[in-house]
C-alpha cells in the first residue's frame, strides 16, 4: 500500500472508529426574556438524536449519560429521535438504556423526531411505544404540549415529519408567555407559518451537523429544504433564535469534522 493509501485508511478508520464517538460538550449561552430570577445561571443539558438501534453502541450512549449525569444539569431535554427502528427489538433497547437516561435537578423533557415514528415516519404505534417507555423512564415527553420547570415554560412540538404536527394551536396560546422555549427537532419547521408571534429560542436537532463537514465547506448530507440549518445558533425572522445540536447518535456511522455534541446551555435573563 502506497501513502496515499495508507492516508485513506487512516482517515477512513477515523471518521468510523473514532470521531463517531468523540463527544464534544459545548457551553452557548442562552439568554431568556422574563426568566426567573431563581434560574439565572442554571444549567439545560440537550441532547438529541440517540438514535438507539443497530448502528450506535449502547456502551457509548451509557458512557454519553453518565458524563452528563455528572455534570448535574438543572434541566435536561431530548429533542428527539430516541431510536432507529428496525424492529421490535428497538423497544427493549431503548427501555434498557432508558434505565440510566440523565434526568434534570429541576425537569427532563423531551418530543419525538421523524425516527420515532418508525419506517416511512407512518408507524403511530411505534411512536406511542416510544412515548410510553421514555415516559416510564422519567420524561416529560411533550406531543403539542407545554409544560412549566421552575417558572420557565417548554413547548414540545410533535415531529414535522411524523403524524402530529400540529402546533398552530399551542403557539398561538402559549408562545407569547413570558419565558419559553420551544423543543422542535427538525429545524426546518421554523419556516413553516405556525408560529403566531412566539419570540425566542427553538433548540432542535435532526441535521446531526450534516455527520461529514469538507473543511471549509457546507455538509453534503443535510436532510433539510433550509440549507442555512447546519447545526450551532441561526437568528430568524421575528426575532426568534435556533439553535441546532449535532446530536449524540448517528444513521451511518460516520463522522468527519461533525463530531457528535451534548450542549450544556448556562440560562440567562435578556435584557
Ligand atoms: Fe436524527
Amino acid at each position: 500500500m502506497g501513502a496515499a493509501g495508507a492516508g485513506a485508511l487512516i482517515v477512513g478508520l477515523y471518521t468510523w472508529r473514532v470521531e463517531p464517538h468523540w463527544l464534544e460538550f459545548t457551553h452557548p449561552v442562552l439568554p431568556i426574556a422574563g426568566l426567573p430570577r431563581e434560574l439565572e445561571g442554571r444549567t439545560l443539558a440537550q441532547l438529541s438524536d440517540l438514535h438507539v438501534g443497530p448502528k450506535v453502541d449502547d456502551d457509548y450512549i451509557l458512557e454519553s449519560f453518565r458524563r452528563v449525569q455528572q455534570l448535574a444539569p438543572d434541566i435536561v431535554v431530548y429533542t428527539g429521535d430516541w431510536i432507529t427502528y428496525r424492529t421490535k427489538g428497538q423497544f427493549e433497547q431503548l427501555r434498557r438504556v432508558m434505565a440510566h437516561a440523565p434526568h434534570g435537578r429541576l425537569g427532563t423533557i423531551g418530543i419525538l423526531g421523524n425516527h420515532d415514528y418508525g419506517l416511512g415516519w407512518r408507524m403511530a404505534d411505534v411512536a406511542e411505544e416510544v412515548t410510553g417507555i421514555v415516559r416510564a423512564a422519567g420524561v416529560t415527553l411533550l406531543r403539542n404540549e407545554a409544560v412549566d420547570v421552575a417558572g420557565l415554560q417548554f413547548l414540545g412540538l410533535d415531529d414535522l415529519w411524523g403524524l402530529r404536527f400540529d402546533p398552530v394551536e399551542l403557539l398561538a396560546r402559549k408562545g407569547q408567555d413570558a419565558s419559553t422555549v420551544v423543543l422542535c427537532h427538525n429545524p426546518d419547521a421554523a419556516d413553516h407559518a405556525v408560529w403566531s408571534r412566539y419570540q425566542g429560542w427553538i433548540l432542535a436537532g435532526h441535521t446531526h451537523g450534516g455527520q461529514c463537514k469538507p473543511p471549509f465547506l457546507p455538509p453534503p448530507l443535510l436532510p433539510v429544504n433550509n440549507k442555512r440549518y447546519t447545526s450551532g445558533e441561526i437568528s430568524l425572522s421575528g426575532n426568534r433564535r435556533l439553535y441546532i445540536s449535532r446530536g449524540v447518535g448517528h444513521l451511518l456511522r460516520v463522522r468527519f469534522n461533525v463530531r457528535p455534541e451534548i450542549p450544556i446551555f448556562q440560562l440567562q435573563r435578556a435584557v
